[in-house]
C-alpha cells in the first residue's frame, strides 16, 4: 500500500454543494477501488490524502491531475505504508476552524498566507501534524459517543434545509431557559423573601431551608439543562453525560426535600432504585471517556 498526498488550487471559490458533489463521486469511486484518505478545503486550496493499493492510488491521481477543475497539482509525498490512516473514510471531509490553526503555533499565518501548492511542498514539516489533526477530528465524529448528527452541509438540501430549522428550533429553546433560569433566580429570592419575612422574622425552619435549597436546586437543573441544549447546538451529539448528570441531580433535587413522613415505601424505594440505576449508567459512561 502507498499513501500519496497532493495539493492543488481551484480554479474558482467551491460553494457546499461543489464540495458535495466531489466528495460523492470520491466517496463512490474510492469505495469501489479500496482508497481511503482525507481532503481539506481552505482558501481555495486542496489538501488530499489517498491511501491504498499502489496502483489503485496512482491511476486515481492521474485521473485527479487531469481534472480540469484545479491546476497546480503538486505531489506533495507518495510513500508506501503497513496501516492506514483513515481506515474508515473513503474520503472524510474536514473543515479547520480558528482552533485547529491555532495549534500549528510553529508554523505563524502559514495557513493565510502559505497554504497553497509550493507553500506547503516548502514547508514538508506541516504535512504530519497535518494528517494527525486530520485524523483525530475525523475520528471525533466516529468515536463511541455518536449519536444522530445534525451536519450544515448534508448532500441533500431539503435535509439540510430541516437540519438548519432544528438547529434554529434548539437556539430558541437555548434562549427560553435562559428565560426559564432568571425567573428560576427571582423565586429564589422571593422563597427566602417570604421565609424570612413570616413570624418568627430572619428565622427560618428546617421545613423552610429544605423548600429554600429546592429552589436554589431548581436553578441549577435549570442551568444544566441550557446546557445540554447550548452543547448540542456546538457539537450537533446529545451529550449523554451531561443528561445522565442532569437526571441524577434532578432526582437528588427530589431526595434533598423529601418529606418521609408523608411519602409511601414503594416512592421512596422505587426513587432510590433510579439513583442508583443513573449512578451505574453515569459511571459506565466516565469508565469508557
Ligand atoms: C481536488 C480534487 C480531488 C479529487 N479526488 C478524487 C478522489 O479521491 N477520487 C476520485 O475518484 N475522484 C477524485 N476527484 C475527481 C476526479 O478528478 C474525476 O473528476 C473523477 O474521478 C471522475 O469520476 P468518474 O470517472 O466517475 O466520472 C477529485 C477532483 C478534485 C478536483
Amino acid at each position: 500500500m502507498i499513501r500519496l498526498i497532493f495539493a492543488s488550487t481551484a480554479l474558482k471559490d467551491w460553494n457546499a454543494e461543489e464540495l458535495l458533489g466531489l466528495l460523492k463521486t470520491c466517496r463512490t469511486n474510492n469505495s469501489a477501488r479500496d482508497i481511503t484518505g482525507a481532503l481539506i478545503y481552505l482558501h481555495r486550496t486542496f489538501f488530499q490524502i489517498l491511501e491504498g493499493d499502489e496502483q489503485a492510488v496512482d491511476e486515481t491521481f492521474e485521473k485527479i491531475q487531469k481534472d480540469t477543475r484545479h491546476k497546480d497539482v503538486t505531489q506533495i509525498e507518495r510513500k508506501p505504508i503497513a496501516e492506514r490512516d483513515f481506515p474508515y473514510w473513503s474520503m472524510g471531509f474536514e473543515k479547520l476552524d480558528e482552533r485547529d490553526l491555532n495549534t500549528f503555533k510553529d508554523f505563524p499565518h502559514f495557513f493565510d498566507k502559505e497554504f497553497t501548492p509550493a507553500g506547503i511542498a516548502a514547508h514538508r514539516g506541516i504535512i504530519d501534524p497535518l494528517v494527525n489533526l486530520l485524523r483525530v477530528k475525523l475520528i471525533k465524529h466516529v468515536s463511541v459517543t455518536k449519536h444522530e448528527e445534525l451536519p450544515i452541509d448534508h448532500e441533500d438540501s431539503f435535509i439540510q434545509f430541516l437540519h438548519r430549522t432544528i438547529r434554529t428550533g434548539v437556539k430558541f429553546l437555548a434562549m427560553l431557559m435562559t428565560f426559564v433560569i432568571l425567573l428560576g433566580i427571582v423565586d429564589v429570592i422571593y422563597v427566602i423573601y417570604e421565609k424570612m419575612t413570616t413570624p418568627p422574622f430572619l428565622l427560618m425552619t428546617t421545613d423552610e431551608i429544605l423548600d429554600t435549597f429546592g429552589a436554589f436546586l431548581a436553578v441549577l437543573i435549570a442551568i444544566e439543562i441550557f446546557l445540554n441544549i447550548t452543547l448540542y447546538i456546538r457539537s450537533d451529539v446529545i451529550p449523554v453525560k451531561l443528561v445522565v448528570a442532569t437526571a441524577l441531580m434532578a432526582v437528588a433535587r427530589k431526595v434533598i426535600v423529601f418529606d418521609y413522613k408523608h411519602l409511601p415505601y414503594e416512592y421512596v424505594g422505587a426513587t432510590a432504585l433510579v439513583v442508583v440505576a443513573l449512578g451505574i449508567t453515569y459511571w459506565l459512561i466516565q469508565k469508557k471517556e
